[in-house]
């Protein structure tokens, strides 16, 4: 017998729909909210409109172009969270509906492990356990994982996300939402030595992104004083620095992770995973701490519902299902 799955991911400002057939992903529709970008941030009701408008021709898409008649779904995959509530009820309420008028059964994926198996989507896969670093917008975390759904967050963010951090860096430099794709572009071009930022100093594996963010606050100030232009003329150097403090802030936790636990498989996770600095800093370190290191293709590393069909995969095969009473979770845990 066949498993085609649906998956649907509404969590944030990303409305999104795959099928996945057999443990393969056969499509990864994404429609994007633009709305948000001159606000700074995601606005949580512009976000709940804009999915209930992307989400029924995102899924007709999904499935019109996987090929498999609505009669051959085992199941349909849904975010139940973490993420903005207004967005999460949108993909749980259409799921749950979707689920009962096919009679078929209901499977609830946490976003957060999703980003995690979205390593094995395609190869190379990693090896059980590994230690995946996930930085998205919401979240910064170090998890161990010892199996496809069995794993224990070792390290988090006690403020900001390192996500929040680029966006909100953006936004002071007068950049629009999401910031950090822009602060990447603009950091390939500059010095990444050219200011200092503080690096946070928290202990054991507990990040802290908060004070960085404070420290740029005053820096770009006490500059703007003597030369209104200063962001304009130096963005480049400002935005490789910051992104270069960013970067070795979390490298600093994951060496500390990696000798903790004796792991060397390693992986990262979530949008933040897309900053091509982060990426070749990451190949640098396997080369010379010998890591096997694990990076998403870019299409999985910010939200996507492949990641949730991925998931989904993996709970269809234990019969983790859920019933038609379950209620979207804004702050779910791994
Ligand atoms: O995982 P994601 O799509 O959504 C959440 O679950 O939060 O992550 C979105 C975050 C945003 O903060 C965005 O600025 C950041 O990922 N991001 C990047 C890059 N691409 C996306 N940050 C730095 N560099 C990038 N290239
Ligand atoms: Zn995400």
């Amino acid at each position: 017998m066949n498993v085609n799955i649906l998956a649907i991911e509404s969590s944030c400002d990303e409305t999104s729909a795959a099928i996945i057939s057999n443990g393969k992903i056969l499509n990864n529709i994404v429609a994007t909210q633009s709305v948000h970008e001159k606000y700074g941030g995601v606005v949580p009701e512009l976000a709940s409109r804009a999915h209930q408008q992307h989400l029924i021709p995102v899924i007709h898409e999904a499935i019109e172009s996987s090929g498999i008649p609505k009669d051959q779904l085992s199941a349909v995959a849904v975010t139940l969270g973490p993420g903005l509530m207004g967005s999460l009820m949108v993909g749980v309420s259409f799921a749950k509906a979707f689920a009962f008028s096919l009679d078929i059964p209901l499977i609830a994926v946490n976003h957060m492990e999703a980003h995690i198996l979205a390593h094995f989507i395609d190869d190379p896969k990693p090896k059980f356990p590994f230690i995946c670093l996930t930085v998205s917008g919401g979240h910064t975390q170090l998890v161990l994982v010892k199996s496809h759904l069995d794993m224990e967050v070792i390290g988090e963010t006690m403020d900001d996300a390192v996500g929040e951090a680029f966006d909100k860096t953006a936004k002071l430099l007068g950049l629009p939402y999401p910031g950090g794709p822009l602060i990447d572009k603009h950091a390939k071009q500059g010095n990444p030595k050219a200011y200092q930022f503080p690096i946070s100093d928290m202990p054991g594996l507990t990040f802290s992104f908060s004070g960085i963010k404070t420290a740029i606050l005053y820096f770009l100030r006490d500059n703007l004083k003597h030369d209104a232009d200063f962001i304009s003329k130096h963005i480049d150097d400002i935005c490789a620095s910051v992104q270069h403090t960013l970067i070795q802030t979390l490298m600093q936790k994951l060496k500390k992770a990696s000798k903790t636990h004796g792991i060397k498989e390693i992986a990262i996770a979530g949008g933040v995973s897309a900053n091509s600095g982060l990426r070749s800093e990451l190949e640098l370190l396997a080369k010379k701490l010998h890591w096997n290191v694990y990076i998403p293709k870019f299409e999985y590393c910010t939200d996507n519902a492949a990641m949730i069909a991925m998931a989904a995969h993996y709970k269809f095969a234990k019969g983790e299902f859920v019933g038609l009473d379950i209620s979207p979770e804004a702050r779910m845990k791994i």
